[in-house]
């Protein structure tokens, strides 16, 4: 039996692109699934059909990381009466635009869903996880968030803010028994790239690829994992020596 069995993950957007890949991730090492998404309700059907495919149990919540009172409605409660175990913050959004031109909305966006939601998400799981003195967060970052990126300014500093907030987070927990960290992807081939000019990108990253779903994955799979852990605080990079 896998450590993790019959231990409870909350992957928060896992309907798509990486964060799908990484609850099928979870659920092949053992674990049961809170997925969530916002609007593609048949996306996160499919991705919990996967799941219980693989035998595990998958529930699936519709609710906006930006909208406080909708997220803190759909996770409480729930969390009291079973904390999960790994909390995978995974929702991002990206508004693209040079910074003169960048409007409020599309500032205000990208900050609300990428950085707000974190503290939307965790702050209504962390009392009960913190009473079971063990568990695991992870914040999906980005190495835009690491080295900058022009055009997007917004979605940057959402992104260094999220690795800044894991530290600050991986000082105040890792005594409770929770480990914090951040994963950071360069270029993953998902929805939200699917308009990069891939002829000019390829260039710019050692392994000449862009990562999967699954190169993520397999990243936050292990951190979640219970082998020897020692890893708290960090920013992991998956980016093909895009950044080092
Ligand atoms: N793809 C890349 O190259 C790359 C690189 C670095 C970092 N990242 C980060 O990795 C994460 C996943 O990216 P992806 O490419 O897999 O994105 P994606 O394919 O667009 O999927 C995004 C997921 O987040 C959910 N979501 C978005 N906004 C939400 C909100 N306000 N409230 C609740 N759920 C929301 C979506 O649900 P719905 O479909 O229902 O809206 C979906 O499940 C993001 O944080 C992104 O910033 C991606």
């Amino acid at each position: 039996m896998a450590e993790t069995e019959n231990r409870l993950a909350l992957v928060v957007g896992g309907s798509r692109g990486i964060g799908r890949a990484i609850a099928l991730r979870l659920a092949r090492s053992g674990f049961d699934l809170w997925l969530t998404y916002r609007r593609d309700r048949a996306a996160a059907e499919s991705a919990q059909a996967e799941i219980e495919g693989l035998g595990r149990a998958c529930e699936i919540l519709g609710f906006d990381v930006a909208d406080d009172a909708a997220t803190r409605a759909a996770l409480r409660d729930r969390a009291e009466a079973r904390p999960p175990h790994a909390v995978v913050f995974n929702a991002g959004v990206a508004r693209d635009n040079l910074m003169v031109w960048m409007t409020k909305e599309e500032w205000d966006g990208v900050l609300r869903t990428d950085l707000d939601g974190f503290y939307h998400v965790v702050h209504a799981v962390l009392f009960p996880m913190l009473r079971e003195k063990r568990g695991r967060i992870v914040a999906i970052s980005s190495t835009s968030g690491q080295i900058g990126q022009a055009g997007q300014v917004n979605y940057a500093a959402a992104k260094a803010g999220l690795i800044g907030a894991v530290k600050a987070l991986a000082r105040e927990v890792g005594r409770k028994g929770l480990l914090v960290n951040a994963v950071a992807p360069g270029v993953v081939g998902t929805e939200m790239t699917a308009d990069l000019p891939m002829d000019r990108v390829l260039p710019l990253i050692p392994l000449q690829r862009a990562g999967t779903v699954e190169d993520v994955a397999a990243v936050v799979g292990f951190l979640c994992s219970e082998e020897h852990m020692y890893i708290h605080g960090q920013t992991i990079g998956v980016n093909g020596g895009l950044a080092m």
